[in-house]
């Protein structure tokens, strides 16, 4: 997921299961959806949170990550279900199917793309590929952890756990991120991420990662959205359909292919 040793992307994909289970996103997105069965390519399904509840709506799902151990624990969710499919696959760098409804880059991915790129150049290729594989009159959907005053956000320099706890090979470990800056000319946080894993048999395994996000400004998003043919229909600031404020603290933007 972070460009992690392989035992560290198990425990990560056991930990983000286990304790990523919001659904306020989920049901917000299927009301803005609507109805009607839409054809709908996730970028970045992870373990399927959202790619899941979407095809149990009754839509035809098609979700993409790289992540392989992520992927496989869609399988034992989605049992029964015809019209959910997912692949493995790097979305920066491999091309995306065609023909979608909607293509949704939703669940924080613009804050969590791993890529060799420039990280704005990473996110603003995600509008660009998701416009190829949109039909005309579809819609790219959005959503990701926004604030007005991002520095507040991004700064700190003592280490906060994440994640804690033993996946299902025994392995014990925690996440921790620390040394966080940012830079508000650039709009780029730089941050520690810090694993130390404890495997069954006592081994010991401590990774660092030095990562990079680029906060990405309304503005940007509203840009790159005119650059690449869309016209924006909506933006909400939380799950209750408010305008982005100063307390809110996501931007959901649905805009259409025109
Ligand atoms: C925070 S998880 C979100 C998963 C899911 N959308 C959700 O909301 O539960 C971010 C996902 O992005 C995936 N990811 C990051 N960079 C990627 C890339 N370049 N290609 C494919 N997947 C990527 C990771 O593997 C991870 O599963």
């Amino acid at each position: 997921m972070f460009n992690e040793e392989k035992v560290i992307s198990k425990w990560i994909a056991d930990m983000y299961d286990k304790d990523e289970t919001e659904t306020n996103d989920v049901e917000f997105a299927l009301d803005i959806m609507g109805t009607q069965p839409k054809k709908i390519l996730e970028i970045a399904c992870g373990s399927g949170r959202i790619l899941v509840p979407l095809a149990k709506a009754g839509h035809s799902v098609l979700g993409l990550d790289f992540d392989e151990y992520m992927l496989y624990k869609i399988g034992a969710k989605a049992i029964g279900l015809k019209n959910i499919s997912y692949k493995k696959s790097d979305v920066i760098l491999d091309e995306w199917d065609v023909n979608f409804d909607v293509v949704m880059l939703a669940g924080n991915f613009l804050f969590n793309i791993v890529s060799e790129n420039s990280y704005d150049k990473a996110q603003e290729l995600l509008f660009k590929k998701s416009a190829k594989s949109l039909e005309y009159g579809g819609h790219i959907y959005i959503d990701y952890g926004y604030t007005l005053s991002p520095e507040n956000w991004f700064c700190f320099s003592e280490e906060r756990i994440i994640w804690e706890g033993t996946d299902s090979d025994g392995t014990y470990g925690k996440m921790t991120l620390s040394d966080s800056t940012f830079d508000k000319e650039t709009g780029m946080n730089e941050f520690v991420r810090k694993f130390e894993l404890t495997l069954k048999d006592g081994t010991k395994i401590e990774q660092k990662i030095n990562s990079k996000k680029h906060f990405a400004t309304l503005d940007q998003i509203k840009n790159w959205l005119e650059k690449y043919g869309y016209c924006v229909e909506n933006i909400y600031g939380d799950y209750n359909k408010n305008p982005i404020s100063e307390t809110t603290n996501r931007a959901i933007v649905w805009a259409r292919k025109i």
